[in-house]
Formats: C-alpha cells, structure tokens, sequence
C-alpha cells in the first residue's frame, strides 16, 4: 500500500478504500482468534491504552477494552463522570494529566463534536474517534461494513438504507461516508425534520422520507434509535405517527430484498424504530454486530499502533 498510514482514526478522511478493505480482511484473522480457547495474543504488549469516555458506552467502551486486552495492552478505563471533569477540569488539562502517565492511544467518546481531534492535538498519540456528538462514530461504520461483507461476500454494489433519527446519528454520518468508498449505494431515510440535506451531496449518498422507496431494493436495512436525549421537541408529529411511517416491521421489509439483513447499531427502542419481532427475527444481524465490533476494534488497534515506529 503506498498511501501514508494515517496516524488517527477520526473519521474516513485519509483513508483510502484499499487500506480500509484491509482492515477489514484483518478483522477475519482476528475473529479467529476470538474462536480460540485462549483468546489473546502479544501484539499490543507494552502498550497503554486509555479509553476515555465523557458520555456513556456499553458495546464501544467493553468491546475497546476487550479488544487491547485481548491483544495484551494495559488499559487504563477512564470515566469522566467519577473524574475531576466533575470539578471543571477542561478537555485539554484532562488529557495533558493522562498523557503525562505515558498513555500510547487513546479511545474517546464525547458529546461535542471535534472533541476526539482536540485530544489528537494535546496527546500527541493515536486517537480513535469512539463517537463524538453528532460527527462520527467510524468504528461502527466499520463493523457495520463488515458484517454486511460477512453476509454478501462484497459491498460492492449493494444498497443500504438507514432509516430514522438521521440528524442526529454520528452512525448514519460515519457509515454515508464508509460505504460508498467500499462501492455500495446509500440511502437515508426519515421524517424531513430529522433529514439534513446536506447529507445528499456526499457522493453515493441519497435522501427519501419515503420509507417504502428507501427500503425497495435493499441488501441491508438499518433502524437508527430516535435519539431523545438530544432533541428539544417539534422534531415529530407525533410517536405514534412516527411508528405508523418509519418503524422497521415486515411490513416494510416486504419491499426489500429477498434475504435483506437488518441492522442497528444498538441500543435500541423496541417496538420504535424497530419492531421487536425484526429485532429478534432471521433477518437480524444486531447480535453479529456486536461480535464483530470486538474484531474489527482489534483490527483498528493493530493497524494504527503495531510496527508504526
Ligand atoms: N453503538 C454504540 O455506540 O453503542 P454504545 O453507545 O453502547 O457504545
């Protein structure tokens, strides 16, 4: 590969479709050794890594750290909520303290957007966006590629249709700009309120409201979780009508393809944006994504920390 290895993982500027396909092939290797009775190799041996999460993670925070120590790195599993952030402490000063203990990555999630960037710029080290505000979430969108790949073979030429709280979906973001560089079709789907247009101008990428067109023809159908907490209201007409038009149920998958698998990258609102009956059904693949999220983190951490220097 000739193009410079990028030194973060933000979001998908910089990486180029060859080196991303390559994470990917890595993720497989890595499952494999999942498969195994002893689940852990040296490769990270050495190294610090610090997950530091100022908003609350179940599937990125537990599947980061088990993934470095799976890979044998110390992990230092920092909490903004029981830290001295509670005191006031800023960003930048947070991260110049655990920098001074010789962290050699960092795993981030915060409310703010660009929040994962600032702590590039302070640290010095490799950081992985693990979702900021509403920007990115690129690791999702990796698993999520994947386990389409695992399913179709290839991305190319398949279409995908997100459906849901676009607006506020570092997921729908992070995955609009991953797939078309893997060759498949996009779609984004939603009430117009929660639709930003500007997400039709990123190449591969198309918008409806109407659910039934989004879902016509789809290889893969992803519900994303009406985000409350962050909205203020008048993003609805109404819950029920929401449920009426958008929900994924059968009776919206009868438009898809035969085979189409369903997504989410969790958590969910059953019996919202999806129904339970999917959610548990043959279609689902939500239970896969979480076992290949493990994977494809360790693949991340392998590609952007192993035989840099
Ligand atoms: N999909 C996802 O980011 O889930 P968590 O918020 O539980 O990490």
């Amino acid at each position: 590969m000739t193009d410079p290895r990028p030194k973060h993982l933000l979001d998908f500027q910089g990486w180029s479709p060859e080196r991303l396909s390559g994470l990917l092939d890595n993720a497989d290797t890595m499952l494999n050794v999942l498969a195994r009775p002893v689940k852990k190799v040296p490769a990270l041996q050495g190294l610090t890594v610090c997950t530091a999460f100022f908003e609350n993670s179940t599937r990125t925070k537990v599947s980061f750290e088990l993934a470095a120590r799976r890979m044998s790195a110390d992990v230092v599993s920092f909490a903004a909520g029981a830290s001295s952030v509670s005191k006031g402490e800023s960003l930048r000063d947070t991260v110049e303290t655990l920098t001074a203990y010789k962290m050699d990555a960092y795993i981030v999630r915060h409310t703010a957007s660009g929040a994962a960037h600032l702590v590039a710029r302070y640290s010095g080290k490799p950081v992985i966006n693990a979702g900021d505000g509403r920007r990115a979430h690129p690791t999702q969108a990796l698993l999520d590629a994947y386990t389409i790949r695992q399913e179709y073979g290839d991305l190319r030429g398949k279409r995908v249709t997100i459906i849901g709280d676009v607006l506020h979906s570092r997921v729908a973001r992070s995955n609009a700009e991953l797939l078309p560089k893997l060759g498949a079709e996009v779609v984004l789907c939603g009430p117009a309120t929660l639709l930003p247009l500007e997400l039709g101008t990123m190449p591969g990428v198309t918008l409806t409201t109407d659910p039934r067109e989004a879902v016509r023809g789809a290889h893969a159908v992803m519900a994303l979780r009406l985000q409350n907490e962050r909205m203020q209201g008048g993003y609805l007409a109404s819950l029920a009508d929401y449920i009426a038009t958008y929900q994924v149920n059968e009776s919206l998958l009868s438009e898809a393809e035969d085979g189409a698998i369903v997504l989410h990258p969790g958590p969910m609102n059953r019996d919202v944006e999806i129904s339970g009956e999917v959610a548990d059904g043959e279609r689902s693949r939500i239970v896969k994504q979480v076992e290949n999220g493990q994977a494809v983190r360790m693949s991340v951490l392998y590609h952007l920390l192993v035989g840099r220097d």
